[in-house]
């Protein structure tokens, strides 16, 4: 078996941003949308950077108005999740984008996602869990929103919180409500930091937002103690290198400073973020991480193991993944 054959545990994944083109391109034509800007001649998301990303990402949205869109989409989703032989997915879902934050319109949007979860559960045996997210640049009033929208719905499926969207938007500690809201509600918490934002952005996180598992975080290597810190405290990286290099935070993948993060006894996992975008998979992230840096079944076994660890699922659930990790078929 090759290393890209085992089975995975993705942690980081946005349900937007892992919209197939083709996907996004049909339901445009659907609704007589004209999209054909974000779409290169090969019919791939086509953007210059990070923040024209983030526009591009929110036109493609742009198309998703119902719940039934939603099904199709998680639906469309976790078969290429499944086509990777990933076993259970977190997925970051944005009720901004699901409703306008509305909480009766989310509760629908999340019903409709949680059935066809539930479908390809029993269909293909992938486990999902939701992450609602607020996004950084819509503020912290609307992250409040959000937040009230998680704790309307924490349960078996929502069972964490956390925030994504442009990094260089005020300061973690401006959302520090929303995530009070959410812990108190019994949410498990992440943020996106120290992707676009240095070191510090990953110190704001852990000291105002007190979530255990940071998204990216790698650029906490500009700062050892940092990364010292992060080892001794147990805080997981969810790591995405494949979106680090296509969007420009490394230059290269043998720059990417995962395997120096891992050696100093931080605790990461390896996600994908928004495949499409990136041209990538949970396959192609596995076959990267060989390749460059020489890893092999044990450290993606111990990836795994990690990544089982630090997901946001009680423990019944944990334990029915960790016998898929041993058994792929089970
Ligand atoms: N939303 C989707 N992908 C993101 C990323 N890589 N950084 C911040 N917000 C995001
Ligand atoms: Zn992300």
């Amino acid at each position: 078996m090759s290393i890209t054959d085992l089975p995975k545990i993705e942690l980081h994944m946005h349900l937007e941003g892992a919209a197939p083109p083709a996907f996004i391109r049909g339901l445009a034509a659907e609704k007589k949308a004209d999209l054909s800007g974000i779409f290169d001649e090969r019919g791939a998301y086509k953007y210059k950077d990070f923040w024209d990303f983030l526009r591009v990402y929110e036109a493609a949205t742009s198309v998703l108005k119902t719940p039934q869109d939603y099904y199709r989409l998680t639906r469309a989703v976790l078969e290429e999740s499944v086509a990777s032989n990933v076993v259970y997915t977190e997925s970051f879902l944005a009720p901004d984008f699901c409703g306008g934050g509305d909480v009766a319109a989310w509760a629908d949007y999340l019903a409709a996602i949680k059935q066809a979860a539930d479908e390809m559960e029993r269909e293909a045996g992938i486990v999902m869990r939701a992450i609602p997210t607020c996004v950084r640049h819509f503020g912290p009033d609307q992250a409040k929103k959000t937040a009230q929208c998680a704790q309307e719905t924490v349960g078996d499926f929502v069972t964490g919180f956390g925030m994504g969207g442009d990094e260089a938007m005020g300061k973690q500690g401006d959302f520090k409500y929303a995530f009070d809201m959410a812990r108190e509600a019994g949410l498990r918490l992440t943020t996106h930091a120290g992707e676009w934002g240095g070191p510090e952005s990953v110190r704001d996180a852990i000291r105002d937002l007190k979530v255990e598992r940071i998204g990216h975080g790698v650029r906490a290597i500009e700062d050892l103690g940092l990364v010292d810190e992060l080892a001794e405290a147990g805080v997981v990286l969810e790591v995405c290198p494949g979106s680090n290099v296509a969007l420009g935070v490394y230059a290269k993948w043998s720059d990417h400073p995962i395997a120096k993060l891992r050696e100093r006894g931080v605790k990461v996992t390896v996600s994908t973020d928004d495949p499409p975008f990136f041209h990538s998979t949970m396959r192609s992230e596995f076959d990267n991480l060989a390749e460059t840096f020489g890893w092999e079944e044990a450290d993606f076994v111990a990836l795994n193991t990690t990544a089982l660890d630090a997901a946001f699922c009680d423990n019944a659930t944990r334990e029915a993944v960790a016998k898929k990790l041993e058994t792929p078929d089970a």
